[in-house]
């Protein structure tokens, strides 16, 4: 028996609770359509109560890939087969992956990070500077470090970004406020300050006319933050380059294809343009 033209399709999707409004399944639609991929990506709206119940369906629904968002990052972990070093180091899965029938849990959002800063400027011997100390700080900072930038750590929680900062190599931690006193040419905003709002997590005045500064927060697409360093006159990047990078590194640890990046990102602005 041939088996199907449903049958070959290679499903995909991400969990993630509250659904709301993700981006996820446009980009990656977009990438399977350019790539000429017979494969389908759902979205999981899955509450905590229900994660391994809905890991277990993936299992018998023989998914290929899932994207794992907020707040599943560290929770999914105990229901996997493995997880790669990379995720280990940074202690979240933003990817499950099937191998062989096994689940492996990896982290693409370092890569996403590094991969969009790198769009503006080297990392190597850079000093940047990570505001916030949550989830996604620690896959921004596990990048820079592994790039060979040194990082310091800036958060409203001290405690949070000194234990980050232990835990990922990062040379220094402390207040946000500290930010006028340490000099560094790459700024990056994890805080979620700004995220639908016209809030940023600095004032204008002590950001460096010679940094490049990324906001992680794409919704706005330009942040306050990325507005007040463009009139210093600094090179910003918009948190939709981390976002992109980070599914096309998804797309790529499956399908074995380089991830169509200009086509995953015009279906980013699309689904702005919608909303
Ligand atoms: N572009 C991408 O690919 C990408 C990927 C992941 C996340 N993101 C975005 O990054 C943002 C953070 O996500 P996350 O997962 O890291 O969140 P998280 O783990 O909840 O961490 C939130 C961070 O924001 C800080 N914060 C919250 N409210 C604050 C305030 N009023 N003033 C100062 N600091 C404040 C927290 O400081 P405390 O420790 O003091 O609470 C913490 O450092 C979100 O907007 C998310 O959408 C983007």
């Amino acid at each position: 028996m041939t088996p199907t033209d449903d049958e070959k399709m290679t499903l995909c999707g991400i969990v993630l609770h509250p659904a709301g409004h993700t981006r996820s399944p446009a980009m990656h639609t977009a990438a399977y359509s350019a790539l000429g991929l017979n494969a389908r990506y759902e979205v999981f709206d899955v509450p905590p109560q229900e994660l391994a119940a809905a890991i277990a369906q993936a299992r018998a629904r023989g998914v290929r890939q899932l994207a794992v968002s907020l707040p599943h990052k560290e929770t999914v972990i105990p229901h996997l087969d493995r997880i790669d070093d990379t995720a280990r180091a940074i202690g979240a899965v933003n990817t499950v992956t099937r191998r062989d029938g096994a689940l492996e849990g990896s982290n693409t959002d370092w890569l996403g990070a590094v991969r969009a800063l790198e769009r503006e400027t080297p990392l190597a011997g850079r000093h940047a500077v990570v505001l916030g100390a949550g989830g996604s700080a620690r896959a921004v900072v596990y990048g820079l470090h592994r790039r060979g930038a040194t990082v310091t750590v800036l958060n409203r929680s001290i405690s949070r970004a000194e234990t980050l900062a232990r835990d990922l190599g990062a040379r220094r931690a402390g207040p946000l406020a500290a930010l006028a006193d340490v000099p560094h040419d790459v700024l990056v905003n994890t805080t979620s300050v700004g995220l639908r709002s016209d809030a940023s997590p600095i004032p204008a005045d002590v950001i460096r006319p010679e940094s490049v500064v990324m906001d992680a927060v794409y919704d706005p697409e330009i942040t306050r933050l990325l507005r007040d360093a463009q009139l210093r006159g600094a090179r910003t990047i918009p948190g939709k380059w981390m976002l992109v990078y980070q599914a096309a590194a998804q797309l790529e640890l499956w399908s074995d294809r380089e991830a169509p990046v200009a086509v995953m990102a015009e279906a980013f602005d699309d689904v702005g343009t919608r909303a």
